[in-house]
């Protein structure tokens, strides 16, 4: 939902169109295929897609606070997917504290993922 709706606002913008639109869809095919090892995957793209609108732009975002804040909180994200690989792995094994665990980190990954997406507009509005 967040996504189409962030997707149509990068779409009336002009400014790096291409990059934009690339980052928003790969939060859209992230939020689809909410696994751990999708999960990631769209994770590393958006990191390629956001430094490659970084570069567009570096006198801007380099000295922004706001950016590394959101840089912070990616990779706490990041760190948090590798706890949710192992834990999706526990999991699979059987028994129950893996499944305890996997909650946990997905819980902590959604509202991450949720922050994340709630600096990256304010970002672009700030920008
Ligand atoms: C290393 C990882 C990342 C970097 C370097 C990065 C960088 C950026 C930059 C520079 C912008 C501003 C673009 C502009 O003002 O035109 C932006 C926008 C945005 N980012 Fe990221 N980003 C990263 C990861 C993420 C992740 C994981 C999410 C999703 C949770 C995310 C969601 C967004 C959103 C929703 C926008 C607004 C896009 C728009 O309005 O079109 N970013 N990002």
């Amino acid at each position: 939902m967040t996504g189409v709706w962030n997707l149509g606002e990068a779409m009336k913008d002009p400014n790096h169109k291409t990059k934009r639109m690339a980052h928003g869809l790969m939060m859209l095919g992230a939020d689809a295929g909410f696994v751990a090892t999708g999960l990631m995957a769209s994770l590393a793209l958006m990191a390629l897609t956001g430094l490659l609108m970084t570069a567009s732009d570096t006198a801007t975002f380099l000295v922004s606070r706001l950016y590394w804040t959101k840089l912070c909180l990616v990779a706490l994200l990041l760190g948090n997917g590798t706890g949710l690989l192992a834990a999706e792995r526990a999991a699979r094994r059987g028994g129950e504290a893996g499944w305890s665990w996997l909650a946990l980190v997905s819980g902590v990954s959604f509202v991450l993922w949720l922050v994340v997406l709630f600096f990256g507009v304010w970002l672009t509005a700030a920008a």
